[in-house]
Protein backbone atom coordinates (compact mmCIF):
# COMPACT_ATOMS: atom_id res chain seq x y z
CA UNK A 1 0.00 0.00 0.00
CA UNK A 2 1.14 3.17 -1.15
CA UNK A 3 2.04 5.91 1.86
CA UNK A 4 -0.94 8.66 1.93
CA UNK A 5 -0.27 12.34 1.97
CA UNK A 6 -2.16 13.98 4.85
CA UNK A 7 -3.20 16.69 2.29
CA UNK A 8 -4.73 14.12 -0.32
CA UNK A 9 -8.59 14.20 0.53
CA UNK A 10 -10.21 12.17 -1.80
CA UNK A 11 -6.79 9.15 -0.95
CA UNK A 12 -7.97 10.17 2.51
CA UNK A 13 -11.55 9.51 1.86
CA UNK A 14 -10.75 6.29 0.06
CA UNK A 15 -8.41 5.07 3.25
CA UNK A 16 -11.56 5.93 5.33
CA UNK A 17 -14.13 4.08 2.73
CA UNK A 18 -11.56 0.80 2.71
CA UNK A 19 -11.92 1.10 6.91
CA UNK A 20 -15.39 1.47 6.48
CA UNK A 21 -15.83 -1.66 4.45
CA UNK A 22 -13.55 -3.61 6.38
CA UNK A 23 -15.79 -3.34 9.34
CA UNK A 24 -19.06 -3.67 8.12
CA UNK A 25 -17.61 -7.09 6.11
CA UNK A 26 -16.48 -8.26 9.80
CA UNK A 27 -18.93 -11.07 10.53
CA UNK A 28 -18.20 -11.66 14.12
CA UNK A 29 -16.30 -9.13 17.13
CA UNK A 30 -13.50 -10.92 16.47
CA UNK A 31 -13.02 -10.13 12.63
CA UNK A 32 -14.13 -6.46 13.92
CA UNK A 33 -11.03 -6.50 16.10
CA UNK A 34 -8.61 -7.67 12.96
CA UNK A 35 -10.23 -5.08 10.78
CA UNK A 36 -9.54 -2.41 13.39
CA UNK A 37 -5.78 -3.06 13.95
CA UNK A 38 -5.44 -2.85 10.46
CA UNK A 39 -7.31 0.52 10.26
CA UNK A 40 -6.46 2.15 13.21
CA UNK A 41 -3.25 0.69 14.09
CA UNK A 42 -0.01 1.81 14.33
CA UNK A 43 0.94 0.49 10.72
CA UNK A 44 -2.65 2.00 9.35
CA UNK A 45 -2.35 3.42 6.51
CA UNK A 46 -3.83 6.84 8.20
CA UNK A 47 -1.76 6.39 11.52
CA UNK A 48 1.22 6.45 8.92
CA UNK A 49 -0.30 9.55 7.01
CA UNK A 50 -1.01 11.42 10.92
CA UNK A 51 3.41 11.01 11.52
CA UNK A 52 4.08 13.46 8.94
CA UNK A 53 2.03 16.27 9.50
CA UNK A 54 4.60 17.15 12.04
CA UNK A 55 6.70 17.34 9.32
CA UNK A 56 4.78 20.10 7.31
CA UNK A 57 4.36 23.57 7.13
CA UNK A 58 2.42 25.66 9.07
CA UNK A 59 -1.02 25.77 6.59
CA UNK A 60 -0.45 22.86 5.54
CA UNK A 61 -0.13 21.20 8.62
CA UNK A 62 -3.76 22.77 9.40
CA UNK A 63 -5.29 21.40 6.65
CA UNK A 64 -4.11 17.86 6.77
CA UNK A 65 -4.75 18.02 10.61
CA UNK A 66 -8.34 18.55 9.87
CA UNK A 67 -8.36 15.96 6.86
CA UNK A 68 -7.05 13.13 8.85
CA UNK A 69 -8.93 14.41 12.24
CA UNK A 70 -12.37 14.38 10.03
CA UNK A 71 -11.33 10.90 8.51
CA UNK A 72 -10.65 9.28 12.19
CA UNK A 73 -13.62 10.63 13.78
CA UNK A 74 -15.67 8.60 11.12
CA UNK A 75 -13.65 4.95 11.55
CA UNK A 76 -14.33 5.72 14.86
CA UNK A 77 -17.80 6.16 14.61
CA UNK A 78 -18.26 3.62 12.02
CA UNK A 79 -16.46 1.24 14.19
CA UNK A 80 -18.63 1.68 17.10
CA UNK A 81 -21.91 1.55 15.11
CA UNK A 82 -20.43 -2.02 14.30
CA UNK A 83 -19.30 -2.85 16.74
CA UNK A 84 -22.38 -2.64 18.79
CA UNK A 85 -24.42 -3.87 15.98
CA UNK A 86 -22.40 -6.99 16.62
CA UNK A 87 -22.80 -7.13 19.95
CA UNK A 88 -26.26 -6.56 20.01
CA UNK A 89 -26.24 -9.87 17.73
CA UNK A 90 -24.26 -11.78 20.29
CA UNK A 91 -26.45 -11.29 23.03
CA UNK A 92 -29.27 -11.86 20.98
CA UNK A 93 -27.38 -15.64 20.13
CA UNK A 94 -26.59 -16.31 23.63
CA UNK A 95 -30.11 -15.54 24.73
CA UNK A 96 -31.29 -18.50 22.10
CA UNK A 97 -27.78 -21.06 22.72
CA UNK A 98 -27.91 -20.99 26.42
CA UNK A 99 -31.74 -20.60 26.96
CA UNK A 100 -32.80 -23.41 29.81
CA UNK A 101 -36.17 -24.97 29.22
CA UNK A 102 -36.87 -25.53 32.86
CA UNK A 103 -39.99 -27.35 32.02
CA UNK A 104 -38.08 -30.23 30.84
CA UNK A 105 -37.80 -33.68 32.29
CA UNK A 106 -34.87 -33.95 34.29
CA UNK A 107 -32.65 -37.21 34.17
CA UNK A 108 -32.12 -37.83 37.94
CA UNK A 109 -29.00 -39.17 38.96
CA UNK A 110 -29.76 -42.67 40.79
CA UNK A 111 -28.75 -41.64 44.57
CA UNK A 112 -27.66 -44.54 46.94
CA UNK A 113 -29.70 -45.58 49.59
CA UNK A 114 -28.52 -47.30 53.38
CA UNK A 115 -29.82 -50.87 53.64
CA UNK A 116 -33.16 -50.92 55.77
CA UNK A 117 -31.71 -53.12 57.74
CA UNK A 118 -29.08 -51.34 58.60
CA UNK A 119 -30.95 -48.29 59.81
CA UNK A 120 -33.80 -50.41 61.92
CA UNK A 121 -30.95 -51.89 63.89
CA UNK A 122 -29.33 -48.58 64.84
CA UNK A 123 -33.18 -47.16 65.32
CA UNK A 124 -33.27 -50.37 67.58
CA UNK A 125 -30.23 -49.74 69.62
CA UNK A 126 -30.66 -45.82 69.96
CA UNK A 127 -34.34 -46.86 71.74
CA UNK A 128 -31.58 -48.54 74.34
CA UNK A 129 -28.63 -46.11 73.94
CA UNK A 130 -30.84 -42.95 75.29
CA UNK A 131 -31.68 -45.08 78.18
CA UNK A 132 -28.19 -45.30 79.27
CA UNK A 133 -27.34 -48.77 78.01
CA UNK A 134 -24.30 -49.63 75.68
CA UNK A 135 -23.99 -51.25 72.53
CA UNK A 136 -21.79 -54.51 72.62
CA UNK A 137 -20.51 -56.63 69.54
CA UNK A 138 -18.82 -59.87 69.22
CA UNK A 139 -17.42 -62.10 66.41
CA UNK A 140 -19.82 -63.48 63.72
CA UNK A 141 -16.75 -66.60 63.69
CA UNK A 142 -17.39 -67.69 67.33
CA UNK A 143 -16.09 -70.41 69.84
CA UNK A 144 -18.63 -73.09 70.10
CA UNK A 145 -18.42 -72.65 73.79
CA UNK A 146 -19.31 -69.04 73.79
CA UNK A 147 -22.35 -70.23 71.50
CA UNK A 148 -23.36 -73.34 73.51
CA UNK A 149 -21.62 -74.83 76.44
CA UNK A 150 -21.29 -71.02 78.30
CA UNK A 151 -24.98 -70.64 77.54
CA UNK A 152 -25.78 -73.77 79.22
CA UNK A 153 -26.98 -76.29 76.08
CA UNK A 154 -26.17 -79.65 76.94
CA UNK A 155 -23.48 -81.46 74.88
CA UNK A 156 -26.52 -83.25 72.85
CA UNK A 157 -28.56 -80.34 72.76
CA UNK A 158 -30.13 -80.72 69.26
CA UNK A 159 -29.10 -77.21 67.82
CA UNK A 160 -25.59 -78.23 68.54
CA UNK A 161 -26.27 -80.94 65.27
CA UNK A 162 -25.04 -79.84 61.49
CA UNK A 163 -28.60 -79.49 60.59
CA UNK A 164 -28.86 -76.07 62.37
CA UNK A 165 -25.21 -75.00 62.69
CA UNK A 166 -22.45 -74.19 60.38
CA UNK A 167 -19.50 -75.25 62.18
CA UNK A 168 -16.15 -74.45 60.86
CA UNK A 169 -13.38 -76.73 58.88
CA UNK A 170 -11.89 -78.98 60.70
CA UNK A 171 -13.97 -80.92 62.66
CA UNK A 172 -13.60 -80.39 65.79
CA UNK A 173 -12.29 -77.09 65.76
CA UNK A 174 -14.64 -75.60 68.66
CA UNK A 175 -15.53 -72.97 66.03
CA UNK A 176 -18.73 -72.27 64.52
CA UNK A 177 -20.75 -69.13 62.86
CA UNK A 178 -22.59 -68.02 65.51
CA UNK A 179 -26.63 -69.67 65.75
CA UNK A 180 -27.56 -66.34 67.58
CA UNK A 181 -26.06 -62.93 68.84
CA UNK A 182 -26.62 -64.76 72.62
CA UNK A 183 -22.90 -65.43 73.31
CA UNK A 184 -21.79 -62.02 72.80
CA UNK A 185 -24.35 -61.70 76.31
CA UNK A 186 -21.33 -63.99 77.47
CA UNK A 187 -18.67 -61.43 76.34
CA UNK A 188 -20.25 -58.79 77.66
CA UNK A 189 -20.64 -59.84 80.99
CA UNK A 190 -16.84 -60.93 81.01
CA UNK A 191 -15.61 -57.50 80.04
CA UNK A 192 -17.91 -55.65 82.10
CA UNK A 193 -17.50 -58.03 85.44
CA UNK A 194 -15.14 -56.22 87.64
CA UNK A 195 -16.73 -52.76 87.22
CA UNK A 196 -19.75 -54.96 88.05
CA UNK A 197 -18.51 -56.80 90.80
CA UNK A 198 -16.26 -54.41 91.95
CA UNK A 199 -18.10 -50.81 91.85
CA UNK A 200 -21.58 -51.54 91.76
CA UNK A 201 -22.07 -50.77 87.74
CA UNK A 202 -25.04 -52.80 86.46
CA UNK A 203 -24.55 -54.09 83.06
CA UNK A 204 -26.75 -52.75 80.19
CA UNK A 205 -25.99 -53.68 76.93
CA UNK A 206 -27.60 -54.58 73.62
CA UNK A 207 -25.62 -56.59 70.81
CA UNK A 208 -26.98 -56.17 67.29
CA UNK A 209 -25.15 -58.39 64.67
CA UNK A 210 -25.61 -61.30 62.25
CA UNK A 211 -26.52 -64.94 63.10
CA UNK A 212 -26.04 -68.05 60.49
CA UNK A 213 -28.36 -71.09 60.91
CA UNK A 214 -28.78 -73.60 57.77
CA UNK A 215 -31.77 -72.26 56.79
CA UNK A 216 -32.80 -72.50 53.04
CA UNK A 217 -33.35 -69.22 51.67
CA UNK A 218 -36.65 -68.59 51.00
CA UNK A 219 -39.88 -66.19 51.75
CA UNK A 220 -39.16 -66.46 55.69
CA UNK A 221 -35.91 -67.78 55.92
CA UNK A 222 -32.40 -66.83 55.24
CA UNK A 223 -29.25 -68.42 56.45
CA UNK A 224 -27.41 -64.95 57.26
CA UNK A 225 -30.08 -63.16 59.49
CA UNK A 226 -29.87 -60.48 62.04
CA UNK A 227 -30.62 -60.40 65.37
CA UNK A 228 -30.15 -57.89 68.45
CA UNK A 229 -29.78 -59.23 71.83
CA UNK A 230 -30.83 -57.12 75.00
CA UNK A 231 -29.18 -58.06 78.55
CA UNK A 232 -29.11 -56.79 82.06
CA UNK A 233 -27.10 -57.46 85.15
CA UNK A 234 -27.29 -55.65 88.68
CA UNK A 235 -28.37 -56.13 91.85
CA UNK A 236 -32.69 -57.35 92.17
CA UNK A 237 -33.04 -57.13 88.58
CA UNK A 238 -37.09 -58.69 88.33
CA UNK A 239 -38.87 -60.50 85.19
CA UNK A 240 -41.02 -56.94 86.26
CA UNK A 241 -38.04 -55.25 84.88
CA UNK A 242 -37.68 -57.43 81.71
CA UNK A 243 -41.34 -56.81 81.03
CA UNK A 244 -41.53 -52.97 81.42
CA UNK A 245 -38.22 -52.89 79.38
CA UNK A 246 -39.86 -54.82 76.27
CA UNK A 247 -42.75 -52.64 76.76
CA UNK A 248 -40.99 -49.18 76.38
CA UNK A 249 -38.89 -50.71 73.20
CA UNK A 250 -42.35 -51.67 71.70
CA UNK A 251 -44.29 -48.51 72.33
CA UNK A 252 -40.96 -46.99 70.40
CA UNK A 253 -40.08 -48.73 67.91
CA UNK A 254 -44.15 -48.86 67.43
CA UNK A 255 -46.39 -46.31 68.57
CA UNK A 256 -47.66 -45.08 72.14
CA UNK A 257 -50.42 -48.25 72.28
CA UNK A 258 -47.83 -50.96 71.83
CA UNK A 259 -47.58 -53.82 74.12
CA UNK A 260 -46.02 -56.82 74.73
CA UNK A 261 -47.32 -60.19 76.40
CA UNK A 262 -44.89 -63.33 77.15
CA UNK A 263 -46.05 -67.01 76.66
CA UNK A 264 -44.44 -69.42 78.91
CA UNK A 265 -41.35 -71.07 76.68
CA UNK A 266 -37.65 -72.64 76.95
CA UNK A 267 -34.01 -71.64 76.32
CA UNK A 268 -31.62 -73.10 77.83
CA UNK A 269 -29.87 -69.97 79.33
CA UNK A 270 -33.11 -68.33 80.27
CA UNK A 271 -35.30 -69.42 83.69
CA UNK A 272 -38.06 -69.26 83.28
CA UNK A 273 -37.96 -68.48 79.71
CA UNK A 274 -40.57 -66.67 77.43
CA UNK A 275 -41.91 -66.17 73.65
CA UNK A 276 -42.71 -62.41 73.26
CA UNK A 277 -45.50 -61.83 71.06
CA UNK A 278 -46.27 -57.91 70.42
CA UNK A 279 -49.97 -56.50 70.57
CA UNK A 280 -50.62 -55.61 66.64
CA UNK A 281 -49.89 -52.47 66.40
CA UNK A 282 -51.98 -51.82 63.31
CA UNK A 283 -55.50 -53.46 64.49
CA UNK A 284 -55.02 -53.66 68.26
CA UNK A 285 -56.76 -57.07 67.95
CA UNK A 286 -59.78 -56.03 66.65
CA UNK A 287 -59.52 -57.07 62.95
CA UNK A 288 -60.11 -60.55 62.24
CA UNK A 289 -58.63 -59.81 58.46
CA UNK A 290 -55.69 -58.06 59.85
CA UNK A 291 -52.81 -58.56 57.36
CA UNK A 292 -49.99 -57.65 59.81
CA UNK A 293 -51.21 -60.23 62.92
CA UNK A 294 -53.07 -62.52 60.60
CA UNK A 295 -55.98 -61.84 62.61
CA UNK A 296 -54.79 -62.96 66.04
CA UNK A 297 -53.94 -59.65 67.40
CA UNK A 298 -50.46 -60.64 68.33
CA UNK A 299 -47.12 -61.09 66.28
CA UNK A 300 -44.56 -63.06 67.29
CA UNK A 301 -41.48 -61.02 68.38
CA UNK A 302 -38.70 -62.90 69.89
CA UNK A 303 -37.55 -64.64 73.20
CA UNK A 304 -36.52 -63.38 76.45
CA UNK A 305 -36.60 -64.78 80.14
CA UNK A 306 -34.68 -64.38 83.16
CA UNK A 307 -30.49 -65.66 82.65
CA UNK A 308 -30.12 -68.92 83.78
CA UNK A 309 -27.46 -68.89 86.95
CA UNK A 310 -25.30 -71.26 84.94
CA UNK A 311 -25.20 -68.30 82.38
CA UNK A 312 -23.58 -65.95 84.99
CA UNK A 313 -21.15 -68.67 86.65
CA UNK A 314 -19.75 -68.81 83.51
CA UNK A 315 -19.16 -65.53 83.05
CA UNK A 316 -17.81 -65.54 86.69
CA UNK A 317 -20.74 -63.47 88.35
CA UNK A 318 -22.32 -64.83 91.87
CA UNK A 319 -25.73 -65.99 90.50
CA UNK A 320 -27.02 -65.23 94.62
CA UNK A 321 -25.69 -61.49 94.37
CA UNK A 322 -27.05 -60.50 91.30
CA UNK A 323 -29.83 -61.52 88.40
CA UNK A 324 -30.51 -60.96 85.18
CA UNK A 325 -32.72 -61.02 82.47
CA UNK A 326 -32.47 -61.44 78.65
CA UNK A 327 -34.23 -60.98 75.34
CA UNK A 328 -33.20 -61.11 71.23
CA UNK A 329 -35.19 -60.88 68.49
CA UNK A 330 -34.75 -60.98 64.70
CA UNK A 331 -34.51 -57.92 63.08
CA UNK A 332 -35.62 -59.30 59.55
CA UNK A 333 -38.76 -60.25 61.13
CA UNK A 334 -39.25 -56.67 62.51
CA UNK A 335 -38.80 -55.44 59.28
CA UNK A 336 -41.86 -57.45 57.95
CA UNK A 337 -43.81 -56.73 60.22
CA UNK A 338 -43.21 -52.85 60.99
CA UNK A 339 -42.97 -52.24 57.21
CA UNK A 340 -45.13 -55.05 54.78
CA UNK A 341 -42.31 -56.67 53.89
CA UNK A 342 -43.97 -59.73 52.59
CA UNK A 343 -40.78 -61.76 51.09
CA UNK A 344 -37.23 -61.82 52.97
CA UNK A 345 -35.50 -62.08 49.98
CA UNK A 346 -35.72 -58.76 49.12
CA UNK A 347 -33.43 -57.75 52.22
CA UNK A 348 -30.75 -60.02 50.42
CA UNK A 349 -30.91 -59.20 47.31
CA UNK A 350 -29.46 -55.94 47.37
CA UNK A 351 -32.02 -54.65 44.62
CA UNK A 352 -31.56 -50.68 45.73
CA UNK A 353 -35.06 -50.35 44.15
CA UNK A 354 -36.25 -52.12 47.80
CA UNK A 355 -34.11 -49.72 49.76
CA UNK A 356 -35.08 -46.31 48.09
CA UNK A 357 -38.64 -47.26 49.25
CA UNK A 358 -37.55 -46.70 52.97
CA UNK A 359 -35.99 -43.16 51.70
CA UNK A 360 -32.38 -41.98 52.21
CA UNK A 361 -32.27 -42.41 56.00
CA UNK A 362 -29.05 -41.30 57.51
N1 LIG B 1 -31.12 -66.51 71.36
C1 LIG B 1 -32.52 -66.83 71.24
C2 LIG B 1 -32.83 -67.23 69.80
O1 LIG B 1 -32.02 -67.07 68.96
C3 LIG B 1 -33.40 -65.67 71.63
C4 LIG B 1 -33.27 -65.31 73.08
C5 LIG B 1 -32.39 -64.32 73.47
C6 LIG B 1 -34.02 -65.95 74.06
C7 LIG B 1 -32.27 -63.98 74.80
C8 LIG B 1 -33.93 -65.62 75.37
C9 LIG B 1 -33.04 -64.64 75.75
O2 LIG B 1 -33.89 -67.71 69.50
Amino acid sequence: MTDINPLDAPAVDAAVADALAAFSAAATLEELKEARLAHTGDKAPLTLANRVIGTLPGAEKAAAGKNLGGARGRIAAGLAARQAELEAERDARVLVDEAVDVTLPVTRGLTGARHPLETMQERMCDVFVSMGWEVAEGPEMEAEWFNFDALNFDPDHPAREMQDTFFVDPPGSGLLLRTHTSPVQVRAALERRDALVHHGRGIYVVCPGKTFRTDELDATHTPVFHQIEGLAIDTGLTMAHLKGTLDHFARAMFGPHAVTRLRPSFFPFTEPSAEMDLRCFVCEGADKACRTCSGTGWIEWGGCGMTHPNVLIAAGIDPDKYTAFAFGMGIERTLMFRHGVADMRDMVEGDVRFSQQFGLEI
